[in-house]
């Protein structure tokens, strides 16, 4: 039988894929610490599980409207006027199944084959096998060490051609923890608004910012005409199974959007989405609680791998994640991950699973205790003694 091109040239997830062999090893008994994996090692606060209860009993078990429910939609639009003082109302919310639906139906909202899409390398492979599968080229925006991983301005400003329809970005960054500075924004809104360009800003680790404020581009007078901000539940609640994202958009996008919903998957879960509301409005203690425990454990990651032969990090701005440098060490990106997954029993993901210009690099998530993250430490200085 015949297959499309789209779906064969698609590819998988690095995270997933080192997953699926990291539970490999560990049915054969092997024991493997999960330093692969970006969901949070915490459970989903419980006033929030509540909520998605209590809609259950109260028989919240129907079909949702498509974008979303008002009430929910009114919520998050309240959250981005409360917090970043921005001027929105619920007509310009989507709720989907994660963020990543956003991802892939904001794309597919505004990109036509043959158009470019400037997007973060490395970066969330997302984008890119999105633009892929849409017949669109991405160009990337190539994020280095010596800049902090964030955007060099004047190198993006040469990226862009009269085919380019949208620059994508990130803060704080998967996989770097790179946090982009507010004349980074500005900058970019600026090249933007001159090219006629859409701006799709994933925010997805907007709460884990470790030093300073969080700042959107979105929050920059008269952006959101061309701006989607993605969201959603999965990394700031510990909610990554629940599936909830919510993205903000201009009112038109957000109509097309619903359709793209009816004809994709009718709507996203009624009770769960119970869990946004109480989410948004209830303490958020348990937020708080979480991000100090990350910054806990940043630094004992990167002082560790400091430590490590021939591996360097920087401290990362944001996320869960340290993008260390392990060019010192003579392997290649893949042969230290695969290394260190069969030698040290310890699951990291190579730089090159966020694009080709993550080769020297190693991505640790963070998303695990302090004990487990100073075991795999461990493990992986005896195994670079080894080597040596
Ligand atoms: C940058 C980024 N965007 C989006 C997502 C996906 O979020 P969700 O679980 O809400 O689909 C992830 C998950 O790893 C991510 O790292």
């Amino acid at each position: 039988m015949q297959y499309a091109d789209r779906v064969t040239g698609l590819g998988v997830e690095g995270a997933f894929a080192v997953l699926a062999k990291a539970k490999k090893l560990e049915a054969q008994g092997k024991s493997i610490i999960h330093l692969q994996i970006g969901e949070p090692d915490f459970d989903t606060p419980a006033n929030i599980t509540e909520a998605a209860i209590k809609a259950i009993r109260d028989g919240e078990t129907h079909y949702s409207p498509s974008a979303g429910m008002p009430i929910v939609k009114e919520v998050v639009a309240e959250y981005y006027r409360k917090e970043r003082k921005m001027d929105v109302a619920a007509e310009n919310v989507v709720i989907m199944p994660g963020a990543k639906p956003l991802i892939f139906t904001s794309l597919s909202a505004t990109i036509n084959p043959g158009d470019e899409v400037i997007v973060p390398n490395p970066g969330y492979p997302t984008y890119n096998d999105v633009v892929n599968y849409l017949g669109a080229t991405p160009v990337y925006m190539h994020l280095k060490e010596a800049n902090q991983f964030r955007f060099d301005v004047d190198e993006l400003k040469g990226l862009v051609t009269p085919k380019t329809r949208m620059i994508v970005i990130n803060s704080p960054q998967n996989p770097t923890g790179g946090v982009l500075t507010r004349s980074d924004l500005e900058t970019i809104y600026e090249l933007a608004e001159k090219h006629d360009l859409w701006v799709l800003t994933d925010e997805i680790y907007s709460r884990l910012v470790y030093d300073g404020q969080f700042e959107s581009i979105g929050a920059i007078p008269g952006a959101m005409e061309r701006t989607i901000i993605v969201d959603g539940m999965s990394k700031t609640y510990a909610m990554t199974g629940w599936r909830l994202g919510h993205g903000l958009m201009p009112k038109k996008m957000a109509d097309y959007l619903f359709n793209v919903a009816v004809a994709n998957f009718s709507g996203t879960c009624t009770f769960s989405q119970y869990a946004i509301i109480e989410a948004l409005t209830g303490p958020q203690d348990a937020v708080d609680n979480m991000v100090e425990e990350f910054r806990k454990r940043r630094k004992v990651i990167v002082d560790g791998l400091n430590q490590l032969d021939g591996v360097s990090c920087l401290m990362p701005a944001g996320a869960f994640y340290a993008f260390a440098n392990i060019t010192g060490t003579g392997m290649g990106s893949k042969e230290f991950a695969d290394i260190m997954l069969n030698q040290a029993g310890v699951a990291a993901l190579a730089g090159t699973a966020f694009g080709k210009f993550g080769e020297g690099y190693v991505r640790f998530s963070y998303a695990n205790s302090i004990e487990n993250i100073k075991e795999a430490l461990r493990r992986m200085a005896g195994v670079l003694a080894g080597v040596k």
